[in-house]
């Protein structure tokens, strides 16, 4: 670790896959921290990700490693941020934190991409491995530092809530039309399906919005209880799961073993002026549009706001005559190349990715804990396995519940929504286990 306190901290970014890019891109506007080093199991790549970091000026003389233990004690390296896929959470973490315990390196702080674990056991071992290396932490939930929530909810609490009331209702979805990787459709890889994999986004948007500016969601709602519902529609029809089959080979049969590509839950709490409010959360994999769309409502007693992301900064038109390659150069998950396509002009910024890099390496360098930390993202883990719980077995969950060794069925394969006799929107209620 650098003990200069004028030196930027230096940022060492463990996965160099789809997400290290985003964030290396975001670096563009942040100062006082940068990437000093990378990682991945190929050298190959984490030399792509670190010459990236270098072409964007992000950092300078990046190294580049294979492994996780000699990045930690990469003596330029003072934060590591965790950006590998979910299975690996739990070990990855443990690598780090084996490191500092034992001696052989300090760290000033951690910071972990979502879902915190696949499971509310893994959530809370990576939570009690970091608590015990003596750690700062963050868990990296983008889309509560993303300008079009960050400035609304400012405007919705001070102009309105202050005057009329607390708000009542937040409705966040995301949607697009399938993961990038083949470990996220890997139900037991990741932890489930689309519900783990987005919802987590959904869920803590709602808790962000209903909850005032300077409060901790946590604090602020107490959950009462959820009801969901989670389904297969479209990766397991035949020509689409044969489609998965081809292009992501010795991924689970989704004729037969899906995991969810639809998930809603309704969240019913009490905020803390002991009013009933609502999160509804809805996301899917099944969306065919111009590429992902995050939209977001808040309603309250005098006002509401709503955001779509494919409102985009500006549309451009392609004709037909035009040869087209494929790209997400327009916004992430693309669909299209052609016609009337909205841009998003700096997706870093407009997902919260800058913001988020900004608010956690400015608190790491002054030795203070972030807002957004592991015990938020081990308290969204508790609120969606009680979703999977809900719909998995068809009932209300209320709250508190025990859901410390619960395991979805998704995540088990043993979710079979399209061979059970009603046809399955809800999952294998005899092998729910809570
Ligand atoms: N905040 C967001 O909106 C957002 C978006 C995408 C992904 N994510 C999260 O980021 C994490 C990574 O996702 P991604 O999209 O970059 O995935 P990816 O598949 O694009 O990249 C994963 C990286 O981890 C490496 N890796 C794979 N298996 C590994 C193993 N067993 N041990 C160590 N490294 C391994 C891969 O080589 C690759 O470099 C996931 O937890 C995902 O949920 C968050």
């Amino acid at each position: 670790m650098n003990t200069s306190p004028s030196a930027p901290l230096g940022i060492g970014i463990i996965g160099s896959g789809f997400i290290a890019h985003f964030h290396v891109r975001s670096w563009q506007a942040i100062r006082g921290s940068d990437i000093v080093a990378t990682q991945s199991r190929s050298m190959e790549r984490a030399r792509e990700l670190a010459s990236y970091a270098e072409e964007l000026r992000v950092g300078n003389e990046v190294t580049p490693y294979e492994d996780i233990a000699s990045l930690v004690r990469d003596e330029r390296v003072d934060a590591v941020w965790v950006l590998t896929p979910n299975h690996t959470r739990v070990d990855v973490v443990r690598a780090i934190c084996e490191e500092i315990t034992a001696g052989r390196a300090t760290l000033r702080g951690i910071a972990v991409e979502k879902p915190l674990g696949r499971n509310l056991a893994e959530a809370r071992q990576v939570a009690e491995l970091v608590r015990g290396a003596g750690l700062l932490h963050a868990y990296l939930e983008n889309q509560v530092y993303a300008p079009r929530l960050t400035r609304t909810r400012e405007l919705m609490w001070a102009r309105g809530a202050s005057r009329s009331g607390t708000p009542y209702l937040a409705r966040c979805t995301e949607e697009h039309s399938g993961p990038h990787s083949a470990w996220f459709w890997d139900g037991e890889a990741q932890g489930g399906g689309v519900l783990n994999d987005l919802m987590c986004h959904s869920l803590e948007a709602g808790r962000f919005l209903l909850t005032p500016p300077g409060h901790d969601p946590s604090q602020w709602l107490r959950p009462v209880s959820v009801t969901a519902t989670i389904a297969s529609l479209r990766w397991g029809r035949e020509h689409y799961a044969a489609r998965l089959a081809r292009t992501h080979p010795g991924v689970q049969d989704y004729r037969t073993t899906p995991s969810e590509d639809y998930a809603n839950a309704t969240y019913t709490f009490v905020n803390g002026d002991g009013e009933p409010v609502i999160v509804e959360a809805m996301t899917s994999w099944g969306y065919v549009g111009a590429g992902m769309r995050l939209s977001f409502e808040l309603l309250g007693p005098e006002y509401s706001m709503s955001a779509n992301s494919l409102s985009g900064d500006a549309t451009v038109f392609f004709s037909r005559d035009l040869d087209q390659t494929e790209g997400e150069d327009m916004l992430e998950k693309q669909n299209a190349e052609q016609g009337l396509m909205p841009v998003i002009a700096d997706e870093p910024a407009a997902y919260g990715y800058t913001a988020e890099n900004t608010h956690v390496s400015r608190m790491f360098t002054e030795g203070k804990q972030p807002d957004e930390s592991l015990d938020s993202g081990v308290a969204v883990t508790e609120l969606l396995m009680a979703a999977y719980y809900a719909a998995e077995t068809g009932t209300v969950v209320h709250f508190p519940t025990d859901l410390s060794d619960y395991v979805p069925a998704v995540a088990r394969r043993a979710w079979h929504p399209r061979t059970t006799p009603e046809g399955g929107s809800t999952g294998d209620r005899n092998e729910a286990q809570a």
